[in-house]
């Protein structure tokens, strides 16, 4: 079974893959890397394509980057930890199972091992409201219980696919910054930053405690400068908004944008196609068309290539 992602997460590529596998340069990488890794969606379709010798993951998001250590080095202890969570949580009624939700989400996550510390996060996103992952200024996760008849809470073939992908990873809690630096010529990387806001009001960004504002954007935006010097190939994912184009317009960077549809939405104003920017700091490739992923086009995703911002 190809790996895929092992939680649910705001922001997460899974739908917009195949647009986006097909911007990246052609062939094998030296390394790759996600500096702000989440569900690490597109990390996930390249290992199980061989797309890369050694892959460098990073997440400001401590409770994240535990959970990949533990897929990484202790799967077995893991599935047990969570096979005891599903166990106790789906033989309670619906009020009990409440209060074991809100139980497991006020432990103290300090003194954890990273088994169980990742197996609390992946208990909480399955069955938390929308299975958000979102923090308060204290970087404590506060999303309410989700009401599901049966959550899936273990899934252990899923788990151990990750495991196998993560074998050749390097995975820590990092600002994107320290990632970037560590890149060499003929590397490839991928940045999926918490999006610049559509309205003033819809900002989320706080998926851990410190907010990604506007000199966090214009911080990564000079770091693609300078990753197109030392020749490392850089592509970005943004929402497609008068401020990230602004940001990225005028500096010779490649900008396309790419659509999905939106899964099904009870609020009609949240209905239809997203539209997002990917940036890279190389040209397009000549043929988008040669995916690499062995899985028929998704009829639900259209790309437009128009150029918006290359001034080489
Ligand atoms: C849009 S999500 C990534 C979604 C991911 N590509 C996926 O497929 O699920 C953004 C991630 O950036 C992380 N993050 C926020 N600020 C960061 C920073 N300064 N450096 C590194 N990671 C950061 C968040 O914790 C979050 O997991």
């Amino acid at each position: 079974m190809a790996s895929r992602s092992v939680v649910k997460w705001a922001g997460g590529k899974t739908r917009l893959l195949e647009q986006l596998v097909a911007r990246l340069p052609a062939g094998r990488f030296p390394t790759y890397a996600e500096p702000f890794c989440g569900g690490a969606a597109m990390f996930f379709a390249l290992a199980a394509e061989e797309r890369f010798d050694r892959a460098l993951l990073a997440d400001k998001n401590a409770d994240l980057v535990a959970l990949y250590l533990a897929i990484q080095t202790d799967v077995d202890p893991l599935i047990e930890r969570l096979r005891k969570y599903s166990d106790t949580h789906l033989r309670k009624s619906e009020e009990k199972r409440r209060e074991h939700f809100y139980k497991v989400r006020a432990l103290s996550t300090a003194k954890m091992s990273n088994v169980e510390r990742g197996a609390r996060l992946v208990f909480l996103n399955k069955t938390c409201f929308n299975g958000l992952w979102r923090v308060n200024a204290a970087g404590l996760f506060n999303v309410p219980f989700g009401t599901y008849a049966k959550p899936r809470i273990l899934n252990a073939e899923v788990l151990r696919s990750a495991h196998v992908a993560l074998a050749k990873a390097t995975i820590r809690v990092a600002d994107f910054s320290d990632i970037t630096k560590e890149l060499v010529a003929g590397d490839v990387v991928y940045f999926d930053p918490p999006y610049v806001p559509l309205s003033k009001t819809a900002s989320f960004t706080a998926y851990s405690s410190d907010a990604f504002g506007a000199d966090a954007q214009a911080r990564l935006a000079d770091d693609l400068i300078s990753l197109k010097e030392r020749q490392v190939f850089a592509m970005l994912s943004n929402a497609s908004t008068v401020s990230s184009r602004a940001l990225y317009a005028t500096r010779g960077f490649h900008v396309t944008t790419i659509r999905a549809k939106r899964s099904i939405n009870s609020d009609r104003t949240k209905r239809g196609d997203v539209e997002e920017l990917v940036v890279t700091n190389f040209p397009a490739r000549e043929s988008a068309h040669a995916l690499p992923l062995h899985r028929a086009p998704d009829p639900r995703s259209s790309a437009s290539t128009a150029d918006l911002g290359a001034t080489e």
